[in-house]
């Protein structure tokens, strides 16, 4: 009964632990990110400029799944919870431009592209050096 309780008490432990296991920051693969949205923001603007949302919409999720990947590891310093929030934010903004996309909403999704960018800028006043 008692070694019952320990094991339930580990596997409970496990579980709370779980969400909260992240590498470590990694230069070269958040360098690789960021060189690849920049590459992404050019041609997502190129693409929305001679109307070509299909390819829009396909370059905005490879953006978002760029900045979701870096939510798996630790910022260069400072908070956790800031890295993940203004990650996920800018990638929430880019599934909103895909949405928009969907719904023929020119004005909305210049509205999205300059969320990403103003996450973009607070990004980079928050952790890059
Ligand atoms: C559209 C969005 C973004 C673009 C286009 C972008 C672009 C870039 C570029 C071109 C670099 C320099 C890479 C190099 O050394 O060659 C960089 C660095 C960096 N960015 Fe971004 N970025 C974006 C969003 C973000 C966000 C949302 C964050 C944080 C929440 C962030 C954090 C950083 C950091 C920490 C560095 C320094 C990397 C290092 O040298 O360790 N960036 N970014």
């Amino acid at each position: 009964m008692k070694r019952g309780l320990l094991i339930l008490t580990a596997v409970a432990l496990l579980a709370l632990a779980a969400p909260q296991v992240f590498a470590d920051y990694s230069r070269s693969d958040a360098v690789t990110v960021m060189r690849a949205s920049r590459q992404y923001m050019q041609e997502i603007s190129a693409a929305i400029g001679k109307q070509d949302f299909h390819e829009a919409a396909g370059l905005l999720m490879e953006l978002a799944q760029g900045h979701q990947s870096l939510t798996q590891m630790s910022p260069p310093g400072g908070s956790k919870a800031e890295w993940d929030r203004i990650n996920s934010e800018m990638v929430a903004a880019a599934y909103r431009a895909i949405g928009a996309i969907g719904q023929g909403d020119t004005a909305k999704l210049q509205a999205e592209m300059g969320r990403i960018s103003a996450m973009n800028r607070e990004g980079h006043s928050t952790f890059r050096n």
